[in-house]
């Protein structure tokens, strides 16, 4: 009998850790993941694959930081994972120019403290970087491949490069397995919020329940390479099993615009999205990236990788979801248990 693989995953709590615990532990990995000490628990995304897999001892959670390095060294040591994957992060580009510090902080410095405990661990521990699209910049309209040139435009983008250009430097210097995930954007109904698209979709459910009247936005004719979440962690994991530790992109190849997304989530529910959306300064950024397209052929060629769910598919999975949750939300409002509350600090 072949024993498990034992992963760890920072930023369990977030959208891409959901899918990727979920993928893991369908492959019989142990999985242990880091969540954040707050006021309120916030293991919400993670909760059924808790209530299904730690009775089993499959899923192991710890509380840690990125920012608190004796944390992850101790983890490492005690955990000896096979695979570590870094996905945490202050992952809101918006919120990255008002918490620049904080962003940077555990964008470099987290992301470096947990290359250290693995540099110095005995065993040969595969690492990910979950890199991002956004360090391109995308000021031109072009296809953007590993060999594109990094061009920041947030305090988030610039955290990014630093750790990107990091994991490269460890895997050259000391011969490590890391390797670094340049993923393009991906959404699902485990979205944060406050990202444009699941803001759209709830948005939606809840103007069909009479929760919201309106919508308020920033920049709409922004353009982005939206795929969906649980194939890009698919991609994640292919990453680690290959041969040699690279740099990879993973994006759909086609790039649609805020305004798209609108156009085609509102008409699934027949309604016209300029009757509803306003556009204000107030969600603007100090500086836009504009449009970003991705070039994903080195994964589809070397990792047979690609994308399942296809942009209107995307959209329809989150508009229905955010259907069912908005009928739930409106349970609740009839009758007292909570009070409405849907304008977006961000
Ligand atoms: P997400 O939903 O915002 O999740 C981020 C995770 O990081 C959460 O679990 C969060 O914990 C955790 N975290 C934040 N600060 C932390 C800290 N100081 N120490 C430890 N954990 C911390 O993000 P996502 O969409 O799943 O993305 C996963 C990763 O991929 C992120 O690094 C993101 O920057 C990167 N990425 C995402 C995309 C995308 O389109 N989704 C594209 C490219 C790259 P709490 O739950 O406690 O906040
Ligand atoms: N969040 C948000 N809220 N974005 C808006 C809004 C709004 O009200 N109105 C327009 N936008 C525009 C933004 O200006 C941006 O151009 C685009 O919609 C997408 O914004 P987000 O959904 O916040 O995503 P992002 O592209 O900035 O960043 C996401 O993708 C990156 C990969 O390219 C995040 O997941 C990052 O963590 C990730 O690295």
């Amino acid at each position: 009998m072949s024993s498990s693989k034992i992963a760890l995953i920072t930023g369990i709590t977030g959208q891409d850790g959901y899918y990727l615990s979920k993928l893991l532990l369908e492959k019989n990995y142990i999985v242990h993941g880091t969540v954040r000490r707050s006021s309120n628990i916030n293991t919400d995304r993670i909760d059924p694959l808790i209530a299904e897999y730690s009775p089993k001892g499959m899923l192991i959670l710890h509380y840690s930081d990125l920012l608190d390095s004796s944390s992850l060294s101790s983890l490492v040591n005690l955990i000896q994972p096979d695979e570590v994957y870094n996905l945490a992060a202050q992952s809101h580009v918006n919120v990255s120019f008002k918490n620049p510090i904080f962003t940077t902080q555990v964008g470099t410095l987290g992301a470096l403290s947990l290359m250290e405990a693995i540099r110095y661990s005995e065993k040969r521990i595969k690492f990910y970087q979950a890199s991002s699209s956004e360090m391109f910049g995308g000021k031109e309209r072009i296809m953007l491949d590993e060999n594109s040139p990094l061009i920041p435009k947030s305090p988030y983008a610039a955290s990014k490069i630093f750790a990107h250009h990091m994991s490269q430097i460890y895997r050259d210097s000391y011969d490590l397995f890391f390797t670094n995930g340049i993923l393009f954007n991906h959404e699902s109904p485990y979205r944060g919020e406050t990202f444009v698209t699941r803001k759209i979709t709830k948005a939606i459910g809840r103007i069909q329940h009479g929760i919201q009247s309106k919508l308020t936005l920033g920049n709409l004719d922004a353009s982005r390479d939206w795929g969906f979440a649980g194939d890009y962690v698919e991609g994640m994991y292919l990453m680690m099993q290959h041969e040699t530790p690279e740099d990879w992109v993973l994006a759909t190849g086609e790039t649609h615009t805020v305004k798209e997304f609108l156009e085609i989530a509102f008409n699934s529910v027949n309604l016209n999205w300029e009757d509803y959306v306003e556009s204000s300064e107030k969600y603007f950024r100090p500086n836009e990236v504009d449009y970003l397209l991705g070039d994903s052929s080195k994964a589809r060629k070397k990792l047979n990788w690609e994308p399942k769910i296809s942009f209107q598919e995307l959209v329809k999975l989150m508009v229905d979801h955010d259907m069912k949750e908005a009928e739930r939300e409106k349970v609740l409002i009839d009758n007292n248990l909570i009070k409405p509350t849907w304008e977006n600090p961000i």
